[in-house]
């Protein structure tokens, strides 16, 4: 399994380029701008993953480079959708950066070869959705090679993309050198390293969220790693069945409930830690009366929403003993105000850590908006720009945008 090391910060960076390398020419930069818009005109509702691409921006302007940005923004299935235009999202770089952002309709046009010639040093330029051109998550090459003629060098700096072998993490800098890693890519592979490299102790892991098919690796990794593993969210329930306990209507991975049964016979209580109760509702979509159960004790006409508050202290009280904490998903349904009160607990407790000297890493879009919704964003040591991608290196998969980089 390669190391985090190996996988990422063995890789040519952005200051391993001279100025004169970048001085005057077109540096095309692969970011995540994959943002929350709402609101009509749309509006970007949060704008963490923007803010995190500016160092990258402003030292490629300060070297007098002419900057070419793009990203994807949703899953617009190959076809324009001006719902997910990344427009508004040129004028909140606008408005953050206080520069002009020019916008690129079409990159694959032969206009979009002149604008990009037009820019003066340190000018910006960003391009319209690239999944809006089937090319972009079919890694075409010619997609590819009609992005590469934008720049001169390639970028990359969308650390919350690195995990898809798609055109602009994977073909591009196949065919566009120097292909080098930008700052927040080092920032945040900095952090996975912290954690799967001689990690302070005891180190404490909370996973949650819906599902355990898309964190199976994760968990099997961390639980090298790791202390103490605490499991919270629509997850537990296959740890739940997999004791040969009643879930009722709760979402269960029965196609996982042998390997659950597998892990918590290999590592015990002490080890992973799956909430011992919950807040439970008839239809967690319209919870009138919920109400708090033993995970053992379930109704077959109750579906899982929440963790309940002896899990919550327990896990508040394994957050308090840790030296270093990772956090990906959240413990309950979150959006509903019902079952809000695991996740936020959680996020309290993890901001209390780094408060008393712990390191703590959160990833994951809710988790970082439960962080958010309490100001508790600046509370923690690292709050990561990606969710999947983060857990698959805590994994130890090679990324494909990562690999595609020139090595150090
Ligand atoms: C994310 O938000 O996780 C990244 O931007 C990747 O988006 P995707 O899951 O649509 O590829």
């Amino acid at each position: 399994m390669p190391s985090v090391a190996s996988s990422g910060t063995h890789r040519r960076s952005l200051r391993d380029l001279a100025a004169g390398d970048l001085a005057g020419r077109r540096a095309l930069v692969r970011v995540d701008f994959n943002v929350p818009l709402g609101g009509d005109p749309p509006q970007v509702r949060d704008p963490a993953r923007i803010r995190a691409a500016l160092p990258t921006i402003e030292h490629l302007r300060a070297a007098g480079a002419r900057v070419v940005l793009m990203s994807h923004l949703g899953r617009p299935k190959g076809r324009p959708d001006p719902a997910l235009s990344l427009r508004p999202v040129g004028r909140e770089l606008e408005a953050l950066i206080g520069a002009d952002v020019g916008f690129v309709d079409d990159p694959l046009a032969a206009a979009a070869v002149d604008e990009v010639a037009r820019l003066q040093p340190g000018g910006i330029l960003l391009l319209e959705n690239l999944r809006f051109w089937p090319g972009e998550t079919d890694a075409d090459p010619a997609f590819a090679a009609a992005l590469a003629r934008l720049g001169d060098l390639f970028v990359q700096d969308a650390f919350g993309t690195l995990h898809r072998a798609h055109a602009s993490t994977s073909a591009v800098p196949a065919v566009l050198r120097p292909a080098v890693a930008g700052l927040l890519l080092a920032a945040e592979f900095e952090a996975f390293a912290r954690l799967r490299e001689e990690p302070a102790r005891p180190y404490v892991a909370i996973l949650g969220g819906a599902k355990i098919s898309g964190k199976l690796e994760t968990l099997r990794a961390i639980l090298e790693h790791a202390d103490r593993v605490l499991v919270g969210g629509g997850m537990a329930s296959t740890f739940y069945l997999a004791r040969g306990w009643e879930v009722g209507g709760s979402l269960v991975e029965h196609e996982l409930v042998q390997v659950a049964a597998e892990l918590l016979d290999a590592h015990g209580a002490e080890r992973l830690e799956i909430a011992m109760d919950a807040v439970v509702a008839h239809d967690v979509r319209h919870p009138a009366s919920p109400r708090v159960v033993a995970a053992a004790a379930m109704a077959p006409d109750t579906s899982v929403g929440d963790i309940g508050p002896r899990s919550r202290a327990a896990f508040a009280r394994r957050i308090d003993e840790a030296a270093t904490v990772f956090w990906n998903g959240p413990m309950g349904i979150f959006e509903s105000p019902a079952f809000a009160e695991g996740t936020l607990a959680v996020a309290r407790a993890v901001a209390r850590a780094t408060e008393r000297g712990a390191y703590t890493v959160v990833g994951g879009g809710d988790s970082v908006a439960a962080l958010a919704q309490m100001g508790l964003q600046g509370s923690v040591s690292h709050v990561s720009t990606g969710g999947g991608a983060g857990l698959e290196l805590l994994a130890g998969r090679v990324l494909p945008g990562l690999a595609a980089l020139e090595s150090a």
